[in-house]
C-alpha cells in the first residue's frame, strides 16, 4: 500500500512528494474515450464497473500517488431532484433553474444511499483494487448553487449575484439544503471507504473576500466539521482562490488545494501549519520537457517548507494534452523531489 498521499496530507516526513492531478481520469486519455464512446457521460457515472476502469487508467498508466473517485460535483444536486443533461461541448446544463421560493421547495435532501447508490458501490468496488488511496469529493455549496442557479456554467453570474444581493434568505436557504445534502454525501462516501476527501470550490474566486465570507465559507466550513468525526483528512480548493487564501484555512480543513496564480513558496507562508496541494498552471503540461522539468523543480524548491505538499496541477487537466507529457511530470516529481 503506498501511502505517501495520506501522509503528506496529514503534515508527516515523506519519502517523496506524492502527486496526483485532478480531473486525471477524464478526455485526455484515449483509454477513457474508448469507455465513453459506448455511453453517455450520465451513464458513466452511474456504472460502478465503468467508473472503476476509468478511475484506475491514470494510475497504471502515469503512476498517480491517489486515484479520485470517477464522478461529478452534480450528481448529488441531480440527486436533490434538478434534472441534469450534459450537452456535448456545451456542458452541463439543468433546465430547471433554482430562482424562486418554489424552485426551491421541489429540491430534496436526498438519502445519499438511495439515490446515489452508485457512487458507494464504486468506492467499495474501487478499495478492493487499489493500492493507492482513494480520494472522495463533492463540489462545495456556493459552486453547487452556482449551476443550480444559473441553469449550467457562466461567466459572470449574474443570476446567482442577482439572488445573493436581492434575496439573501432564498439564497441561504438554498446553500443551507445543499450544505446538508453534501454533508450526508461525503458521509456515506467516508463510510463507503474513501481514505481522503476534497471539495471542488471552483467558482469562489468570483467573489469579493467579505462575500465569500458571508455567502461561501460558513457553509464549506459546515462540512468540514461535519466530516470531522471519520479523521479522514479534508482538503479544500477554491479555484482563483489566492485572495481568499486565509478564510480557505478558516474552513479548518488540513490541506489547501492552490490554483497556479499564486507562488507556492508565497502561499505556504500564508496558510500556517497546514499542508499544501498544487500548482503548476495545466497548460505548463505542454512545454518542451527540459523546460518542464525545470519548472517542477522550481515549484519543489519552493514548497520545501510547506507542513506537507502533494503535487497537482493547479486546476483539471486539459483535455487536449499529451498523456505522455502527463506521464514525463509525474517521473519528474518523483525523481527531483527524492525516490
Ligand atoms: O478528477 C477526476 O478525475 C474525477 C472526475 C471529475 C469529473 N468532474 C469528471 C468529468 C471531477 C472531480 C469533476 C469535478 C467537477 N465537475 C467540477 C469541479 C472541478 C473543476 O473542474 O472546477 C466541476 C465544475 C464540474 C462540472 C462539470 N462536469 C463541467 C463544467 C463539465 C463540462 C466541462 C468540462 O470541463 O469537461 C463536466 C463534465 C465532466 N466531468 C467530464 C469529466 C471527465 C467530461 C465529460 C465527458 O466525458 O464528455
Amino acid at each position: 500500500m503506498n501511502n505517501t498521499f495520506l501522509k503528506a496530507c496529514r503534515g508527516e516526513k515523506t519519502d517523496y512528494t506524492p502527486i496526483w492531478m485532478m480531473r486525471q481520469a477524464g478526455r485526455y486519455l484515449p483509454q477513457y474515450q474508448k469507455v465513453r464512446g459506448n455511453v453517455t457521460f450520465l451513464e458513466l457515472c452511474k456504472n460502478p464497473d465503468l467508473c472503476v476502469e476509468v478511475t484506475l487508467q491514470p494510475i497504471d498508466l502515469l503512476n498517480m500517488d491517489a486515484a479520485i473517485l470517477f464522478s461529478d460535483i452534480l450528481i448529488p444536486m441531480e440527486a436533490m431532484g434538478a434534472p441534469l443533461e450534459f450537452h456535448e461541448g456545451k456542458g452541463p446544463i439543468f433546465p430547471e433553474t433554482v430562482r424562486s421560493k418554489a424552485d426551491l421547495d421541489k429540491l430534496i435532501v436526498p438519502d445519499p444511499l438511495e439515490k446515489t447508490g452508485f457512487v458507494m458501490e464504486t468506492i467499495k468496488l474501487l478499495r478492493k483494487e487499489l493500492k493507492v488511496p482513494l480520494i472522495g469529493f463533492a463540489g462545495a455549496p456556493f459552486t453547487c448553487a452556482t449551476y443550480l442557479i444559473e441553469g449550467g456554467s457562466s461567466k459572470v453570474f449574474w443570476e446567482t449575484k442577482k439572488m445573493m444581493f436581492t434575496n439573501p434568505e432564498l439564497f441561504h436557504e438554498l446553500m443551507e439544503k445543499i450544505t446538508e445534502t453534501t454533508s450526508k454525501y461525503l458521509l456515506a462516501q467516508a463510510e463507503a471507504g474513501a481514505q481522503a476527501l476534497q471539495l471542488f470550490d471552483s467558482w469562489a474566486g468570483i467573489l469579493a473576500p467579505c462575500d465569500f465570507r458571508k455567502f461561501a465559507l460558513p457553509y464549506a466550513t459546515r462540512i468540514v466539521k461535519d466530516l470531522q468525526k471519520t479523521g479522514l483528512p479534508f482538503i479544500y480548493f477554491a479555484n482563483n482562490g489566492a485572495t481568499l487564501l486565509e478564510l480557505s484555512v478558516s474552513t479548518g480543513a488540513d490541506v489547501i488545494g492552490l490554483d497556479w496564480r499564486i507562488n507556492i513558496g508565497d502561499a505556504i507562508k500564508r496558510v500556517g501549519k497546514k499542508a499544501v496541494q498544487g500548482n503548476i498552471d495545466p497548460f505548463a503540461l505542454l512545454l518542451p520537457k527540459s523546460e518542464l522539468r525545470q519548472r517542477i523543480k522550481r515549484l519543489l524548491d519552493d514548497a520545501k517548507d510547506a507542513h506537507g505538499h502533494i503535487f497537482n496541477l493547479g486546476h483539471g487537466i486539459h483535455q487536449f494534452t499529451p498523456p505522455e507529457q502527463a506521464k514525463y511530470a509525474v517521473e519528474c516529481v518523483h525523481e527531483l523531489s527524492g525516490r
